[in-house]
């Protein structure tokens, strides 16, 4: 199957990014390579641009777009392992994170992503580890999906999806996105589903994701690794698509522009702790009428962007 992927908030990456030649460059996420052929063509052949991502066959497409840019060196890997992932020495004059799944990923209906096709219940960016999303529903605890029904999905019926499951895996295991379909069907009342705007599993697909990624809890001292790997005035850019994510990219980067802890009434900082990031555009960047009109992806993306001090 082809790659497609549109890149989000290309423009305003690039603007914020603002890469020379000879720039140093990272980008984490690197998807279907959409953002990075564009940081690619500004680098030049002098520059170097550490492409990475979890998922081999994301990362097989990037490879295969941009084998032609002597700039680029693909890394499989955790962007959450930054400092491992990227020689110690490199001073990264920008990254990029694009948070979440590519359009390929949720199209191809083997990886398990989608609530509309049947296929086995996978969802793992990266099929060489973890649990798959199906093991993952067939062994936690009861609480454990209902808190990430609730903590990532922000579904209301989060306890009785909960219980659903847990009722089918007793008879049986959960193996297919249908499995796992069905069981959000038996759990929302028939007239609240006639009623809801867009798919009534959309809000489980994204939450079961999440948790089986493990997207959420190692994302704040990523970003920290991230800011440290970056040399002062470079510039950390972060595209989010929900609340949950983009609540942690906006608190970090604050912390990092006010990280004194000191009592408000103190008349001067003791606690020592000095910024170490500037936030940049005022805070949330949304994609442009003109991107909405083509890109229904956009519609959801938050773009923040931090430079270091
Ligand atoms: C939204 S897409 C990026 C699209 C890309 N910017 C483009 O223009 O084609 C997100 C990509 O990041 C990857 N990804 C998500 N979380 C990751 C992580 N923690 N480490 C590495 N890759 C990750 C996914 O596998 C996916 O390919």
């Amino acid at each position: 199957m082809e790659f497609k992927h549109e890149p989000v908030l290309l423009k305003e990456v690039l603007e914020w990014l603002n890469p020379s030649p000879g720039g140093i460059f990272a980008d984490g996420t690197l998807g279907g390579g959409g953002h990075s052929e564009r940081i690619l063509q500004k680098i030049g052949d002098t520059g170097t641009l550490y492409g990475i991502d979890r998922d081999e066959d994301a990362l097989r497409a990037a490879v295969s777009r941009l084998q032609g840019f002597p700039a680029f060196h693909a890394i499989h890997g955790n962007f959450h392992d930054i400092k491992a992932l990227i020689p110690e020495a490199s001073k990264l004059d920008g990254g990029l994170l694009d948070l979440g799944v590519s359009s390929y990923q949720l199209d191809t209906p083997e990886r398990g992503f989608s609530y509309h096709e049947d296929a086995p219940l996978d969802m793992r960016m990266d099929r060489s580890a973890g649990l798959t999303a199906a093991d993952w529903l067939n062994s936690v605890p009861e609480k454990e999906i209902t808190n990430a029904l609730y903590d990532y999905g922000d579904e209301k019926w989060a306890a009785r999806i909960a219980k659903m499951i847990v009722e089918r895996r007793n008879k049986q295991p959960l193996v297919s996105t249908m499995d796992l379909v069905a069981c959000v069907d038996a759990a929302i009342p028939k007239a609240v589903r006639r009623k809801e705007d867009g798919h009534p599993a959309r809000r489980t697909f994204q939450a079961v994701r999440i948790a089986v990624n493990d997207e959420i809890a190692p994302l704040e001292q990523a970003l920290k690794d991230w800011m440290d790997c970056i040399r002062p005035g470079g510039r950390l850019c972060v595209i989010t698509f929900h609340s949950i994510e983009d609540r942690i990219v906006k608190h970090a980067f604050r912390r990092m522009q006010n990280p004194c802890v000191c009592p408000p009434q103190a008349p001067i900082c003791i606690c020592g702790k000095k910024p170490v990031a500037k936030v940049m555009g005022g805070g949330a960047i949304h994609p442009a009428k003109e991107e909405l009109a083509f890109n229904s992806r956009s519609h959801s993306a938050t773009l923040r962007v931090a430079q270091k001090l």
